[in-house]
């Protein structure tokens, strides 16, 4: 069978990276995580104090940083400038403002080039909001995830509460509300589903299921 492309695309925290992990891992692909990437660029922006609305800084920012996404048999690792950041990239600051970073269209089309080197090489799994429309718009497979705003704060919340992280259930839906709003509603890229995605809501659905979901559909392309 010959290798594709799967494009997963949705909102904010509508589970893409736990079911795209399932799904690469149950057909040996590569997982490549696009959000990871702006979150590292956000990370180091945060760090050098550097202001988040500037886009030429910015772009120039970036292209002085070198992010690497790393396949361990614990998971996926991300580098930034050699430095492991898997973490920090998760935390609330870099979460609260990574939409900002990612609304610059210079920056974008730096970040878009990198990734379409990655995908290049079939057999890949990619997730982010402007893989099937941009990205890859020729990949094999494109999926577009939703689900309520609700359910996806209350799994967030959840997850957070079971890693011992102080949680506030209301903040997080103020924020994905916030992070859907800017994400779909910027000039470059926007949020959107390709005409050829297929839909899955998965409010009522779970990990599995999806995963299941996919994985079908990747069989009745074969
Ligand atoms: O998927 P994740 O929540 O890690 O993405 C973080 C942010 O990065 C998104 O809210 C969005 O602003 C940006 N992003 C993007 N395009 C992608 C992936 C992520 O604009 N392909």
């Amino acid at each position: 069978e010959k290798p594709i492309a799967i494009a997963i695309d949705g909102p904010a925290a509508a589970g893409k990276s736990t079911v795209a992990k399932i799904v690469a891992s149950k057909l040996s692909y590569v997982y490549i995580d696009t959000g990871a990437m702006y979150r590292a660029l956000t990370y180091k922006a945060l760090q050098q104090d550097q202001s988040l609305e500037d886009e030429k800084a910015m772009y120039q920012l970036l292209q002085n940083t070198i992010i690497d996404l790393v396949q361990t048999e614990a998971g996926q690792l991300v580098k930034l400038d050699g430095a492991d950041v898997s973490l920090e990239i998760r935390n609330q600051e870099v979460t609260s403002n990574v939409s900002i970073v990612a609304q610059h269209g210079s920056v974008r089309e730096e970040m878009v080039n990198r990734q379409r080197q990655l995908a290049k090489k079939r057999g890949v799994v990619m997730d982010g909001r402007d893989i099937g429309t941009h990205v890859i718009p020729d990949a094999e497979l494109k999926i577009f995830l939703i689900a309520s705003v609700e359910e996806r704060a209350e799994r967030r919340h959840k997850e957070n509460q079971e890693k011992g992280f102080s949680s506030d259930l209301e903040k997080l839906k103020d924020e994905i509300r916030k992070r859907d709003q800017l994400d779909s509603e910027r000039e470059v890229s926007p949020l959107l589903k390709a005409d050829d995605a297929i839909e899955i809501d998965t409010t009522s659905l779970s990990i599995d299921e999806v995963a299941g979901k996919i994985l079908s559909k990747v069989d009745a392309k074969k």
